[in-house]
């Protein structure tokens, strides 16, 4: 059972403290707090390759200058993210190691191909709404660097799903073509979408330890149920379908009924065998290679500096 640092610890996190990285915590909540805070960082970086892909193609100058604003912040996302990981006693050198080695994920949306414009609209309109309505919770998380990382984040998410669904409200509403253009980006990106918030509860590995600690407020199947309760309407709204023939609204429970996912894709794409996994993976690598002079030149610089003082 627990020891009785354990049990306070435990007490600490049922009277809603926060954990802060000098605080006593057990191995496991140190060693799950790694994997998913620096996953979700590896996300936000890795999140940046489908967007960045248009940036050069965007149809209008004030789309590209909103893109790579998003773009942008989702940089800005990640460093949050491993400088909260980085409390718990790992290095972001480790961390991009173990992205590289593919012993650390990131979310598999990002392993779908962005192949037209109307395809950032479904990105900012459906990826960065799933990732609302996993972070919005989030914020309430026992461990305060995560915590107060998450409160920053979703300061900003809000902006990047306006923009998605205003590209997709302009598709939509404009030419035949741009509209079968929408429809094809939400029959592509709804499913991949609904992926993101995990595998379905009863499959879940760390959902009742991570509920136990707070890491975790609402189940995998919670968020999503919640994501296709608030989305379901917006594509009603846009005039497009959601590709689910059984998707219909129970009057008992007030929610819509869905089709789950595809979950042997899910874990297809996990195991690294998406669409895109070996391109995203060859990107980051060759990012951190050809980032390398520039770590070794800054490190150089600095010691030339540390040791003048020094002397
Ligand atoms: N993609 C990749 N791996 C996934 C996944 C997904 N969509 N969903 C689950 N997994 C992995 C888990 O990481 C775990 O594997 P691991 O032990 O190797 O880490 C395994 O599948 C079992 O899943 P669990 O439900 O047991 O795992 P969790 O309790 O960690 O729940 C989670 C998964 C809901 C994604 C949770 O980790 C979480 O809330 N993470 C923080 C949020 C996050 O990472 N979001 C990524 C969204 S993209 C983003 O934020 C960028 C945005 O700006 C666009």
């Amino acid at each position: 059972d627990m020891s009785p640092e354990e049990r306070h610890f435990q007490d600490r996190v049922d009277a809603n403290e926060k954990i802060e990285p000098k605080d006593w915590m057990p191995d496991g909540y140190r060693k799950t707090l790694i994997r998913q805070i620096a996953q979700h960082a590896h996300s936000e970086v890795v999140g940046q390759l489908p967007e960045g892909n248009w940036i050069t193609r965007a149809p209008t100058l004030e789309r590209k200058a909103i893109l790579l604003a998003k773009v942008q912040d989702e940089a800005g996302h990640g460093l949050y993210l491993y400088c909260a990981a980085e409390t718990l006693g790992i290095s972001r050198d480790e961390l991009t190691e173990k992205l590289l080695d593919g012993s650390m994920k990131y979310s598999s949306i990002f392993n779908y191909p962005t192949l037209t414009w109307a395809d950032i609209g479904a990105v900012g309109w459906l990826v960065d709404g799933a990732a609302i309505m996993n972070q919005v919770p989030l914020q309430r998380t026992s461990y305060g660097p995560y915590s107060r990382a998450m409160i920053r984040i979703c300061k900003e998410e809000s902006f990047h799903q306006r923009q998605g669904f205003d590209i997709m409200m302009k598709m939509a509403q404009g030419t035949e073509a741009q509209r079968r253009m929408a429809q094809d980006a939400l029959n592509r990106f709804w499913y991949p979408s609904l992926m993101m918030f995990g595998p379905s509860d009863k499959d879940s590995v760390h959902s009742a330890q991570s509920m136990a600690w707070k890491i975790k407020i609402n189940t995998n199947d919670e968020l999503r149920q919640k994501f296709v309760d608030q989305t379901v309407p917006q594509a009603h709204y846009l005039g497009l379908t959601v590709p689910d023939d059984d998707l219909r609204f129970n009057d008992e429970t007030g929610h819509w009924d869905f089709s789950e996912p595809d979950w042997s894709e899910f874990y297809e794409v996990l195991k690294g065998n998406g669409p895109c996994n070996e391109e995203r993976m060859a990107a980051r690598r060759k990012a951190w290679d050809d980032g390398a002079w520039v770590r070794e030149g800054l490190m150089a610089h600095a010691g030339k500096r540390s040791h003048r003082t020094a002397a």
